[in-house]
């Protein structure tokens, strides 16, 4: 339901997502059958391409050419699918979208080297300009991600940390990759200096309020909504902005013990996800998000009107209201 909705929001845009779907089963192409397969499942097995969705959308504010714009986005596409290849790994999750994750069907070996693959490919389409600035951000934002997620494990089953270092990983392992969709797109379509910044402004807080709403979902959901197991960023070890409101409550500390050493029941699980539900705590959260999505809103003030700009405005506010 919820995701016919996003597509709907999509319609617009869809000749020029079904020609980036195609460039994208294109760009992972391998001799090797197990790389072509393992990323071929992933791929087929949908996600909200919320990335190449606002590379796309980002790039109308500049002179647009289809093609160009098309070798962004899948790059992009595909940096956020290898990460996720890795970061099952990371967090042994033997579902994704869905379906198994590649991990699990296959194992972690081929995952690393999948994910790498995948990493490559996305290379490779960025090369296609001679636009070094583009190139520096992906790189750096690569890199961002990647200090994002060693952070994750630095601070899993860390008791002592506060809001402001969940800010700081977020930021690096999903805010920065959605901005620099939006940059890229203004970018490689030649918008004016203040576009492109105003764009990577409002994919930045965007992807703050989506990361904050993907970990409040992550306790509010059903296993079957999810894909995979609710709780699973307790059960991981993994403190999120919900749960650092709830730390310190008596009630809830043996509940997340228990989590991080591996001993909860399912149906203590259940016990505590309905114990946060029932707290403060997604409220605080959700009103951290929707702070982020009015700063977002923000951001296409200045803009002039247009479809693009409309879309924008519906895709952030979906975020906010999202349930998958
Ligand atoms: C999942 O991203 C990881 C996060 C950054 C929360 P998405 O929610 O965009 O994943 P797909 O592409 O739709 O599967
Ligand atoms: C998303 O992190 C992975 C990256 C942004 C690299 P999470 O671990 O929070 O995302 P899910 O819940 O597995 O999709
Ligand atoms: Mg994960
Ligand atoms: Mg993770």
């Amino acid at each position: 339901m919820e995701k016919l909705k996003l597509m709907s929001l999509y319609a617009e845009f869809k000749k020029d997502l079904d020609y980036i779907e195609k460039e994208l089963e294109q760009s992972v192409d391998s001799d090797s059958p197990i790389i072509r397969q393992a990323s071929l499942h992933l791929l087929r097995a949908g996600g909200k391409r919320i990335r190449p969705i606002f590379v796309i959308l980002a790039s109308k504010f500049g002179d647009y050419s289809l093609e160009d714009v098309s070798k962004v986005a899948v790059s992009l596409e595909l940096i956020h699918m290898a990460s996720l290849v890795h970061d099952d790994v990371i967090d042994d999750s033997d579902m994704r979208r869905g379906l198994q994750t590649v991990k699990a069907k296959w194992d972690n070996r081929i995952a690393m080297y999948a994910g790498d693959y995948i990493f490559s490919r996305a290379l490779i389409s960025i090369g296609e300009f001679k636009i070094p600035e583009a190139h520096r951000l992906l790189s750096e934002t690569m890199l961002e991600i990647c200090r994002g997620e060693i952070m994750q494990i630095e601070y899993q089953r860390k008791y002592d940390q506060n809001v402001r270092d969940y800010f700081r990983r977020i930021k690096r392992k999903t805010a920065l990759l959605l901005a620099t969709s939006c940059e890229l797109g203004a970018l490689v379509s030649g918008a004016d200096e203040s576009v492109i910044r105003k764009m990577g402004r409002f994919g930045y807080f965007t992807g703050m309020s989506f990361q904050i709403i993907d970990d409040i979902l992550d306790i509010t959901s059903t296993d079957k909504e999810l894909g995979k197991p609710a709780g699973s960023d307790l059960l991981n070890g993994h403190l999120t902005l919900p749960i650092l409101y709830i730390k310190d409550d008596e009630k809830f500390q043996p509940f997340m013990e228990r989590a991080f050493n591996g001993t909860l029941t399912d149906k203590e699980r259940d016990l505590m996800l309905v114990y946060i539900r029932n707290s403060g705590a997604i409220q605080q959260a959700k009103a951290v998000s929707d702070l982020y999505l009015q700063k977002a809103l923000g951001e296409l003030d200045g803009l002039p009107d247009s479809k693009a700009k409309a879309a924008f405005v519906q895709i952030a506010k979906f975020i906010g209201k999202r349930d998958f």
